[in-house]
């Protein structure tokens, strides 16, 4: 599990970063993907707040360009909406943590899933995407892709027949989530890649709930991989990013094309975000052994009705995720035993998590779907996508879990009366 010692190719893009082969993820987290020695030989890599960037003379612009065209990565940049040095830092360790050949940082995990599509998905094209995913991903594939003539079909989690069924001869993409948004199902990511390159399709995945430290789904052939980097990466509620890895044929187009789209992140976010990597390792693996504890915590509640979490045997993915993942991540869903003005209640009595719809950071967060993330739906209508009235998802950040078992407890006595 999430204590293994991996095996790690040196970073050939750092010839002075002197790494064993074989590092732990703690390690991997404070050091990959860096050059040691940084400008001034200050330890921590400066945020470069620049929108642009000088040339000595015609014969180094003229150099810089030609260099440009056949090595597009480089530690050299033009202008501010083609680079910048100290995103360039985050996207070379998270590159290293992903096993990608390159990274991209963009605005927001959106800004990732949207200007991934549109650039990989022609007009007239078609993609496959699984049920039980993020709510705006979705809509974006069912209500915004067709205005550009792109359709999308939704097959259920879990349902590789109809996964492959659905695929047509303008089927482009296949496009999935793991863990999955809010049921935390994971996806059999081998058998769906498979599928992808036996019907030359491409297949995308968004891993923001999985964490590089918990799964890596590039080693078992995903083309691409999306993170919504707000949440685990970034770690602490107080930035908005977003990434796209993978191999660097697919990525160094997709470069291009965000120099065109424009819709870039900023350094600044990039240190934070750097800032947050090194301690990615430690809040996951407490995030993970937190959510399994509270997660078994409620199963024996008498005031749950049903709990989902990767790690307990109920979960109908309980063996997949065990052969697959390293660990589950700190999200636990629930629905308590009674209505929407019971799940009201427990919300409110409880004095820990914020009310609030993010996930990933040091604080524990928690949200009641219905009202917070479905509340433009009418009920029957938001039923059919199985979020019922009675159903949270709490997000669990890095407070001790006793604390957190004992808030929950409380707040379930209060607000069910059990
Ligand atoms: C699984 C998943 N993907 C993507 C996103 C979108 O990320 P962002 O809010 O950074 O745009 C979210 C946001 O909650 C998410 O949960």
């Amino acid at each position: 599990m999430t204590g293994e010692i991996l095996k790690v190719e040196e970073d050939s893009q750092s010839p002075d970063h002197c790494l064993p082969r074989y590092i732990g993820s703690s390690t991997r987290a404070v050091h990959l993907g860096e050059n040691r020695r940084k400008a001034t030989h200050a330890l921590i890599d400066p945020i470069f707040q620049t929108s642009t960037y000088t040339f000595d003379n015609m014969a180094d612009a003229r150099q810089f360009e030609q260099d440009h065209l056949s090595a597009p990565v480089s530690d050299r940049f033009e202008y501010g909406r083609y680079g910048n040095p100290t995103v360039a830092a985050a996207e070379k360790r998270l590159a290293a943590l992903e096993h990608a050949e390159g990274a991209i940082q963009v605005a927001s995990g959106m800004a990732a899933i949207t200007f991934t599509l549109l650039s990989l998905l022609p007009g007239g094209a078609h993609l496959v995407m699984t049920d039980d995913s993020y709510r705006r991903t979705r809509q974006f594939c069912e209500e915004f892709l067709p205005r550009y003539n792109i359709s999308c079909s939704v097959v259920p989690f879990g349902d590789y027949e109809a996964l492959e069924s659905a695929i047509r001869p303008e089927t482009r993409l296949l496009f999935s989530e793991t863990p999955s948004n809010p049921y935390m199902r994971i996806l059999d990511v081998p058998r769906f890649a498979e599928i992808g390159r036996r019907h030359g399709v491409k297949t995308v995945i968004d891993a923001t709930f999985s964490t590089p430290i918990n799964f890596n789904p590039l080693d078992y052939g995903i083309d691409l991989i999306i993170h919504s980097a707000t949440k685990y990466l970034g770690g602490h509620h107080d930035l908005l990013a977003g990434y796209i890895l993978g191999r660097s044929e697919l990525i160094n187009p997709l470069r291009d094309s965000i120099g065109i789209l424009g819709g870039i992140s900023d350094p600044h976010t990039a240190y934070l975000l750097i800032r947050g990597l090194k301690t990615l390792s430690l809040r996951v693996k407490q995030q993970n052994q937190t959510a399994q504890q509270v997660a078994e915590f409620l199963q024996n509640h008498p005031a749950v009705e049903n709990v989902w979490y990767p790690g307990l045997v109920t979960h109908p993915d309980y063996e997949l995720g065990k052969r697959l993942m390293r660990g589950f991540g700190g999200v636990v869903s629930f629905t308590v035993k009674g209505d929407e003005a019971d799940a009201y209640r427990v919300v409110d009595a409880l004095k820990l998590p914020f009310i609030s719809p993010s996930l990933g950071g040091a604080e524990s967060l928690v949200i009641h779907l219905a009202t917070q993330a479905y509340s433009d739906l009418p009920r029957e209508e938001r039923l059919k996508l199985n979020i019922p009235d009675n159903l949270i998802r709490l997000a669990l950040g890095v407070e001790d879990a006793e604390d957190l078992i004992t808030d929950l407890d409380q707040a379930l006595r209060t607000g069910i009366n059990a």
